[in-house]
C-alpha cells in the first residue's frame, strides 16, 4: 500500500462534482500534505471548494488542461488524479472540443506527469467507454463499443494512460466509475444529470421527464463512496497498471428512479412524462465489482434510497429555490444552447 498521507496531490477537475468530494476525502481523511486543483471552472464551481476557505493545504489553479499553465502544477506532485473532462451531452453538440479535452489533453497530461517523476497517476474514465451492456454484470473484459464521442474520447484517454504504463512502466491506474450522484451534482445546462433534474422538477410540483420508455438502467453510486473508493484504489499497489470498473452493483431503471424521487419528495402522484429517446442513450449498465473488491476490499456504504434522500435534503437546503434551479435546466440538454 502507498499511503496518500503527507502526499502532494494534483486533482484535475477538482472544482467539479466528483473532484471536489475527492479533495475533501484526500485532505480530511487521507491527510494529504497539499492538494492542488487544476480546473478551468467551465463546469466546476468555487462554491464546491468554499469549505476550504484560505486553508493552505488546498489551492485552486484556474487553468485549462490544454494549456501549459494547466499542466505545470504536475511538476510538483507525488500523485495525480485526472478528472477534468467535458461530458456526454457536450459531445453531442461539440464533438471535436470534447475529444481535445478528454483525449488529447489526457495524453499531454500523462506524458507531463511521467517526465516530471510523478509516482502515481489515477485516470478517471467512465463506463460510457462500453456503450450499452452486451452482457451483465459488466467486468473489465466487456467489449468497449462506445455510442458517443464522449465514450470514444474517454476510451482514447484511457488507452493513452495504459500505454504510459506498458511502454514506460509509469505508475498509472485507470478507474471506470459508472453513474455517480450526490450533493453538488449538476442539474444545469449540458452537465445536468437525470437525478438532480428529476428532484428539482418534483420539488417544483412538475413530473419527471423520461426520455424513451424509462426501462434504460444505470448503476448509481453515491459520491461519498466514489471519493472514498478513488482514494482507496490510488493507495493500492496491486492496482497499478490495471483498468478497474467501479460501481455499486445495483441496477436501477430510470422508471424506478423517477418513482423513488417522487416518493421521497412527497409527490408520489406525479407520474413521469415520456419524451422521445435521447440520441446515444445507452440501454443498460451494471458493474461487476469483483476486481475492485478483490484488490482493495472496497464496498459501497450508501444504499440508493438513502443516498437519494440525502440529495433531496441537499437540494431542499438550498443554494437557490427549486424554481430558480428549474430556470437553468434545459429539457433537451444535448442540443447546442440558444445564443
Ligand atoms: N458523474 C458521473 O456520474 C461520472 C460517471 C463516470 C465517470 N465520471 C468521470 O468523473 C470525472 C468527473 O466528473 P464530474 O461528474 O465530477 O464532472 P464535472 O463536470 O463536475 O467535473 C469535471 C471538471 O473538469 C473541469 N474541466 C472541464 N474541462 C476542463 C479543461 N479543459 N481544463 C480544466 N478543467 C476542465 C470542469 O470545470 C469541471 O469542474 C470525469 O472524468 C468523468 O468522465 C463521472
Amino acid at each position: 500500500m502507498t499511503s496518500l498521507s503527507g502526499a502532494r496531490i494534483v486533482v484535475t477537475g477538482g472544482a467539479g462534482f466528483i473532484g471536489s468530494h475527492l479533495v475533501d476525502e484526500l485532505v480530511n481523511r487521507r491527510r494529504a500534505k497539499r492538494v492542488t486543483i487544476v480546473d478551468s471552472l467551465v463546469n466546476g464551481r468555487r462554491a464546491n471548494l468554499a469549505q476550504w476557505g484560505s486553508d493552505p493545504r488546498v489551492r485552486l489553479v484556474q487553468a485549462d488542461i490544454r494549456s501549459d499553465a494547466g499542466r505545470r502544477p504536475l511538476e510538483d506532485a507525488d500523485v495525480v488524479f485526472h478528472l477534468a473532462c467535458l461530458g456526454v451531452r457536450h459531445s453531442l453538440h461539440d464533438p471535436v472540443e470534447n475529444h481535445e479535452v478528454n483525449a488529447t489533453a489526457t495524453l499531454a497530461l500523462v506524458e507531463r506527469a511521467r517526465l516530471a517523476g510523478v509516482r502515481r497517476f489515477v485516470h478517471v474514465s467512465s463506463s460510457e467507454v462500453f456503450g450499452t451492456a452486451q452482457r451483465v454484470p459488466m467486468d473489465e473484459h466487456h467489449p468497449t463499443t462506445p455510442e458517443t464521442v464522449y465514450g470514444a474520447s474517454k476510451l482514447a484517454g484511457e488507452a493513452y494512460v495504459r500505454a504510459a504504463y506498458r511502454t514506460h512502466g509509469f505508475g498509472t491506474i485507470v478507474v471506470r466509475p459508472f453513474n455517480t450522484y450526490g450533493p453538488r451534482s449538476h442539474f444545469e445546462g449540458d452537465s445536468g444529470e437525470v437525478l438532480p433534474r428529476t428532484i428539482i422538477r418534483n420539488l417544483c410540483g412538475l413530473p419527471a421527464l423520461v426520455y424513451g420508455d424509462g426501462e434504460q438502467t444505470r448503476d448509481f453510486m453515491h459520491v461519498g463512496d466514489t471519493a472514498r473508493g478513488l482514494a482507496t484504489i490510488a493507495e493500492c499497489d496491486q492496482a497499478v497498471g490495471r483498468t478497474i470498473n467501479f460501481g455499486s452493483g445495483r441496477e436501477i431503471s430510470i422508471r424506478v428512479l423517477a418513482e423513488t424521487v417522487a416518493r421521497l419528495v412527497g409527490r408520489p402522484d406525479l407520474a413521469p412524462v415520456h419524451l422521445e429517446p435521447r440520441p446515444g442513450d445507452v440501454r443498460r449498465l451494471l458493474v461487476d465489482g469483483r476486481l475492485v473488491r478483490r484488490l482493495t476490499g472496497f464496498t459501497t456504504a450508501m444504499p440508493f434510497e438513502a443516498g437519494v434522500a440525502d440529495l433531496v435534503r441537499w437540494f431542499r437546503g438550498g443554494l437557490a429555490t427549486p424554481q430558480q434551479m428549474l430556470a437553468r435546466i434545459d429539457d433537451r440538454n444535448w442540443m447546442p444552447s440558444p445564443v
